[in-house]
């Protein structure tokens, strides 16, 4: 099975968030079982791809509303990622410093769209499947499927997996000229609530879509943003699969990121070392229980409430909180400020620091996720293989991965709503089985053994894809 996955984000090329993450590792574990997949994305100014070894594989001038952009494909050469990793550069238009962020974004997005579908059309191999990640790519199932320039791709299967339906990626009709062309009867299938719209266009024209956990594909049934009423009425080719994880670069027992190094053998000597190290750097108290949140500040996130949370749990509770995120701006002075007040027993670091998030995961007892809209979520996964405790609002992706402590075979602790109520009676659960070590660390035994490496998911998408296979004419 040839397949192409066109994405945004990968790790460790570009990351914002859990999207890098699973483009990063779900190609490698499809080509273990026998695939060959690949990832095109953009070219960006990031670290990796500065130091990147690279050679031109295709050249395009890409000519849109009248201007033409140069466009090369440089083809990676990594054996490390396990898949062959293509990136989209288009002159002034993808190579800068961030992923998103830009006046320009539709442009660019669909710039690269545009050229990645020029490259594949050159290929003499053409792929059985193409599968796209998000709004950024939500386009191509369109632009496959109904654009004459592309007509030669058009038997080929689309996949649309959703990350997360909260950024659609809207632009006005205006724009419209940035597309290549297609007939004027088909603009509907572009079209929701009077803006040209890639996620809802991708939910019309992508052979199958999923979500990235089965709870969220029936929470988005109910509400999407405005496209509630077209997943129910396109439920048919819906699907939820949940997210694995990358067991070989998340591994306590080889994470070179990591003060100490330990398996579930070693896992007391192991996190003591790692939880020391880390209330160091912290200037916090390691013989009190600790509590971690890593994650973008947003409200999906339940960021906005974190302050308040920390505020209340530290004079209600002798424990100690630490944070790693960066997002709103008003949300980070917040908790920048709060590290004052709370000297000694909060700490907080403000921005994206890669090394900080493995150490957190495996130095805090505690992680919180307090998530309003969570697709699926990686961080609990993580929290999980490296022993850590997380802290869920049952919802989306946290609902299908944690169990409560008070349920058979629990291993975490759920509550229902993400307010300062819920979260701070969760942490106060949380210190009266911290007290009971003997029993905590049997669970932290329970959570380490949790399997969610991507073999399982891995071969459910590619079971997918054989289904579409057999649906080609
Ligand atoms: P989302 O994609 O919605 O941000 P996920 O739980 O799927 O949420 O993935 C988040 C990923 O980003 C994880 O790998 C997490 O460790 C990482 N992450 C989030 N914020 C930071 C940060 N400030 N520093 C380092 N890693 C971070
Ligand atoms: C999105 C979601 C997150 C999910 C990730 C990877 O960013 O917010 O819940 O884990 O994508 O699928």
């Amino acid at each position: 099975m040839k397949i192409i996955h066109v994405s945004a984000e990968c790790y460790p090329i570009a990351k914002v968030g859990g999207l890098a993450d699973v483009v990063g590792a779900l190609p490698k574990y499809q080509n273990r079982i026998g695939n060959y997949a690949t990832v095109i994305m953009p070219y960006y100014d990031t670290a990796y791809v500065e130091k990147a070894m690279t050679t031109i594989d295709f050249c395009y001038n890409l000519v849109v509303d009248q201007k033409t952009y140069f466009a090369e494909i440089l083809s990676v050469d990594d054996p490390s990622l396990g898949y062959p990793l293509f990136l989209v550069r288009i002159a002034d238009l993808t190579d800068r410093k961030e992923v998103y962020g830009y006046e320009d974004d539709p442009l660019r997005f669909v710039a690269f769209q545009r050229v990645a579908l020029q490259w594949i059309l050159q290929k003499n191999d053409l792929p059985n499947v193409v599968h796209c990640h998000d709004h950024h790519t939500g386009l191509i199932p369109f632009m496959m499927s109904h654009c004459e320039d592309f007509s030669a791709l058009k038997d080929i299967p689309t996949v649309l997996s959703i990350h997360n339906a909260q950024y659609q990626g809207q632009f006005s009709h205006e724009m419209g000229g940035i597309l290549p062309r297609f007939r004027e009867s088909d603009l509907g299938l572009l079209d929701w609530g009077g803006m040209i719209n890639p996620l809802a266009a991708a939910i019309k024209c992508a052979w199958r879509v999923n979500t990235v956990s089965p709870s969220y594909m029936e929470e988005l049934m109910q509400k999407a943003n405005g496209l509630e009423w077209l997943l129910n009425h396109e439920s048919a080719k819906c699907v939820g699969i949940l997210n694995g994880i990358d067991a070989e670069t998340w591994n306590p027992a080889t994470d070179t990121y990591l003060h100490k190094n330990y398996n579930i053998r070693t896992r007391q000597s192991g996190r003591k070392a790692n939880k020391t190290a880390l209330c160091d750097e912290f200037g916090l108290d390691a013989s009190k229980p600790l509590f971690g949140f890593i994650g973008r500040l947003v409200w999906e996130k339940g960021s906005d409430i974190l302050p308040a949370i920390i505020d209340q749990a530290l004079q209600e509770y002798d424990v100690n909180v630490i944070v790693l995120g960066s997002g709103a701006t008003e949300v980070e002075s917040q908790l920048a400020n709060l590290a004052i007040k709370y000297k000694g027993s909060y700490n907080a670091y403000i921005g994206y620091q890669e090394r900080m998030s493995h150490q957190v995961y495996a130095g805090v007892d505690f992680l919180l996720m307090p998530s309003r809209v969570e697709p699926c979520g990686l961080n609990q996964m993580y929290a999980l293989r490296y022993g850590c405790m997380p802290i869920v609002r049952s919802t989306g992706g946290l609902k299908d991965t944690v169990i409560d402590l008070g349920e058979e075979g629990g291993f975490g602790i759920c509550h229902n709503d993400t307010s300062v109520g819920d979260v701070v009676y969760s942490i106060g659960r949380a210190v009266t089985h911290f007290k009971d070590q003997k029993k905590f660390k049997e669970i932290q035994k329970t959570m380490m053994q949790i399997e969610h490496s991507w073999e399982k998911s891995a071969q459910m998408y590619v079971s997918l894809y054989n289904k579409l296979k057999k649906e080609v004419k």
